[in-house]
């Protein structure tokens, strides 16, 4: 895998949302994504960078232009300190939410991406890194 280019987003507040999803769209329209595969990562980015600020506790976001030879792809990589989830499997069930939400945004995310991975632990913060391939 080859990494072509990376900026980072800081995730403290959330105006700062609208500056991830606008970085996120212009990196999919460079390499070339549709514009429904624009609006999925752009959506899935949405969501995690919203959980970075509200449950994180605030952090980055990493937007990365990728390829691994035969195809190009955009990953992202939200990351924050806050106080991480004690149970990854039920946190990323449908309708779960610890804060009166939907639940829907860590596995709506997961179903807008190729890839997803996810660690977190009590007291160590959480990473959700995600791509999507052209
Ligand atoms: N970065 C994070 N740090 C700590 N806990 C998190 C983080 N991201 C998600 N969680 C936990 O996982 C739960 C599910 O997240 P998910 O995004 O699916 O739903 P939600 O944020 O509660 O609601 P919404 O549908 O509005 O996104 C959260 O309620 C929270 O307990
Ligand atoms: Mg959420």
């Amino acid at each position: 895998m080859v990494l072509l280019s990376v900026d980072t987003l800081p995730l403290e507040r959330s105006d700062e949302i609208v500056l991830v999803r606008q970085a996120v769209r212009q990196r999919a329209i460079e390499l070339g994504f549709s514009l429904l595969d624009q609006t999925k990562i752009v959506t899935a980015a949405s969501e995690l960078a919203r959980n970075t600020i509200q449950h994180g506790g605030g952090g980055v976001a990493l937007i990365e232009s990728v390829n691994d030879g035969a195809r190009r792809g955009l990953r992202l990589t939200f990351q924050d300190n806050g106080p991480g989830i004690p149970d990854i499997a039920l946190a990323m069930k449908d309708g779960y939410t610890t804060a009166g939400g939907l639940g829907l945004g860590l596995s709506g995310a997961k179903r807008l991406s190729n890839e997803f991975d996810i660690s977190s632990a009590p007291g160590q913060g959480t990473r959700v890194v995600i791509a999507r391939w052209k």
